[in-house]
C-alpha cells in the first residue's frame, strides 16, 4: 500500500469510531513488514476506563493475527491538531517496534511524521526483562 493509500485507510476508519462520550474520532492504519495492513478506531465505554484507542485496536488485531513486525502507522483525527498517540499507545507500540514510523494527520489531511523513539525517548522495553 502506498503512503497515500495508508493515509486514506486511516481516515476512512474515522467513521467506525464508537465515541458517544468524547465525540473525538480517531482512525488508525498499521502496516506490517510484509505489507499487511490492520485498521483500528477508538472504542469508548460507559465506564470510561475500558476505552480502547484506535492505535491499540490496530495492534491487538495485528498481534492476534500473528503479525508482530510493525513498520508504520497512520493516525487520523478530525481536529486541527495533529493526532499524536497517547502515552499508553506509545508504550504499546514500543513493545513491538521501538523505532517505527508514526504518521499523524490533522483534519486538513496534513501530516507530521515522527519516529517512536522521538515520541518516547529512553523507553522501557522487553529487553530489560530478558
Ligand atoms: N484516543 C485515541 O484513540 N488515540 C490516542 O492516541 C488519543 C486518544 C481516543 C480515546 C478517546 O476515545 C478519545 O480519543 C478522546 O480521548
Amino acid at each position: 500500500m502506498t503512503r497515500e493509500e495508508l493515509k486514506a485507510t486511516a481516515i476512512a476508519m474515522l467513521d467506525r469510531a464508537y465515541i458517544p462520550y468524547s465525540h473525538f474520532p480517531v482512525g488508525a492504519a498499521l502496516e506490517c513488514s510484509d505489507g499487511t495492513v490492520f485498521t483500528g478506531c477508538n472504542i469508548e465505554n460507559a465506564a470510561f476506563g475500558p476505552t480502547i484507542c484506535a492505535e491499540r485496536t490496530a495492534v491487538a488485531k495485528a498481534v492476534s493475527e500473528g503479525h508482530r513486525d510493525l513498520v508504520r502507522i497512520v493516525i487520523a483525527g478530525r481536529s486541527k491538531d495533529f493526532c499524536v498517540p497517547c502515552g499508553t499507545c506509545r508504550q504499546v507500540l514500543r513493545e513491538f517496534a521501538p523505532d517505527m514510523e508514526i504518521i499523524c494527520l490533522n483534519s486538513a489531511g496534513e501530516e507530521r511524521t515522527f519516529t517512536l523513539s522521538e515520541l518516547l525517548p529512553h523507553s522501557f522495553g522487553p529487553e530489560y526483562l530478558l
